[in-house]
């Protein structure tokens, strides 16, 4: 995959991806390329005139793409059902879902359901979403879960005792716990997927580290202008940052488990290679505990 780039994106005719979060940032940049490819894109987003707004500009660069915008706030387990329940019984088909939404650091809000708000938005509403989505990638051919994790999820630990955050919350702590969330969340539902043969493909990306409006939607205060400082200097384009995802959602060859990340030093930038998770991410029984968690707390059971 030397050097892969958006333009090696295969002919995505035919293909129907829902993005979260594709109104901004890598989601943006990943609707755009998979819409100038020839996919079918649903920008799933809980803000309808950023929606609009996003497919506009997708519009104006590619006036043939084929864009619809849907409401999906992943704060809120009920939108992410009742978007969910709108897919399925359409009865349409899904290839590709692209767990991409995020939110980094901001000081402890919760959820509509009253769950910490990364955990929530990053790992739980993803995982309730997946679980409920899934039907409709049944029998697609090639049909992937792509789910974005960061570098990040090396520093994650998960906090059984307290996934709440009530005892104590650090942004960046609970944030870390929602990467690594996403990381154990993936691979358990390859395990998952394959012991009952059914052929999804359940793939992990991350960008690196991209200026996107990530770093200035959550964080506040000193650790605001940080990233100010750290997207001037340190960061690359959100177009670089999207490749990862872009490559785990359409590069033929990818295999359920792979984690896809950027190949410069530290990961931090670079073009998509193949990585691999921080040891204890692999941890199966970690995995089934959180599963299983997750389960609890949003109600949604794997069948
Ligand atoms: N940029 C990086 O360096 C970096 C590094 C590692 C991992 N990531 C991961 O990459 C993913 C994309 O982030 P980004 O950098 O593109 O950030 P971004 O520009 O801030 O985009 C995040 C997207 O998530 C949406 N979102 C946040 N909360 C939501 C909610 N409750 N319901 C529905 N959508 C919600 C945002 O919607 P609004 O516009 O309405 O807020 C926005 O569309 C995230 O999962 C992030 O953790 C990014």
């Amino acid at each position: 995959m030397a050097q892969w780039t958006a333009d090696d994106i295969p002919d995505q005719t035919g293909r129907t991806f829902i993005i979260t979060g594709a109104n901004s940032g890598l989601g943006y940049v990943t609707a755009l390329e998979l819409a100038r490819h020839g996919a079918t894109v649903i920008m799933a987003v809980r803000n309808a005139a950023k929606g609009a707004s996003a497919r506009d500009a997708i519009l104006a660069a590619v006036p043939a793409a084929k864009l619809e915008v849907a409401a999906l706030d992943l704060a809120d387990l009920d939108s992410v059902k009742e978007f969910a329940t709108g897919i399925v019984t359409s009865g349409r088909s899904i290839d590709v879902l692209i767990n991409n939404a995020g939110i980094m650091m901001p000081p402890r809000r919760v959820t509509k359901q009253g769950f910490e708000l990364q955990f929530g938005t990053n790992h739980l509403a993803h995982f309730a979403l997946t679980l409920r989505v899934l039907p409709a990638l049944e029998g697609r051919a090639d049909a992937r879960v792509v789910t974005m994790s960061s570098g990040l999820h090396k520093s994650g630990h998960i906090h059984f005792d307290d996934l709440g955050a009530i005892k104590t919350y650090s942004r960046t702590g609970a944030y870390s716990q929602s990467k690594i969330a996403n990381v154990y969340f993936a691979l358990e539902l390859d395990r998952r997927l394959r012991a009952q043969g059914i052929p999804i493909k359940s793939v992990l990306a991350h960008p690196g580290y991209a200026a996107t409006n990530l770093q200035s939607a959550g964080p506040t205060g000193p650790l605001a202008w940080l990233m100010v400082l750290g997207n001037m200097f340190m960061a690359q384009t959100a177009e670089q940052g999207a490749l990862p995802e872009l490559y785990a959602a359409t590069a033929p060859g990818i295999e359920g488990g792979q984690f896809i990340g950027p190949d410069g030093r530290n990961e931090m930038r670079g073009y998509p290679t193949l990585v691999q998770p921080i040891e204890r991410a692999k941890d199966p029984e970690i995995a089934r505990r959180l599963w299983e968690v997750s389960e609890d707390m949003t109600g949604v059971r794997w069948p």
